[in-house]
């Protein structure tokens, strides 16, 4: 998995990513944050997701799942996380934390100011 090897931070708190090009298409770039490793997930249709790098089930690292639709498959056990919401994908339960994305002119950010979707954090 790549690495986010610097990182700017806007006046908004925005942390610039890099190219939407450079996080692998149906995979994750990790960013490295105080608040905890974030993946950062690119689909086929190049909709970027952030989420907690750390899967609902037993921790397994979400970024080295395969991306299939708005979804992600956890590489330990198979575990599929909604990718636009963090909730696993029923009958399994759980969530990994969502954090706020954009992509201006092909350039992804990520906020970490707005941890949402998991109502049970
Ligand atoms: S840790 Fe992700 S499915 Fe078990």
């Amino acid at each position: 998995m790549n690495q986010a090897q610097q990182r700017v931070t806007d006046t908004e708190g925005w942390l610039e990513v890099g190219r939407i090009e450079e996080i692998p298409s149906l995979g994750a770039r990790v960013v490295r944050t105080p608040a905890g490793d974030i993946a950062v997930f690119r689909n086929a249709d190049d909709e970027i997701f952030a989420l907690r790098d750390k899967c609902p089930h037993k921790g397994g690292p979400l970024s080295q799942g395969i991306v299939h639709g708005r979804r992600v498959t956890c590489p330990l056990h198979d575990w599929k996380i909604h990718l636009d919401t963090g909730l696993a994908v029923a009958p399994d339960e759980g969530c990994a934390a969502r954090f706020p994305v954009k992509v201006d002119d092909g350039v992804v950010h990520l906020s970490l100011a707005a941890d949402e979707g998991c109502p049970d954090r």
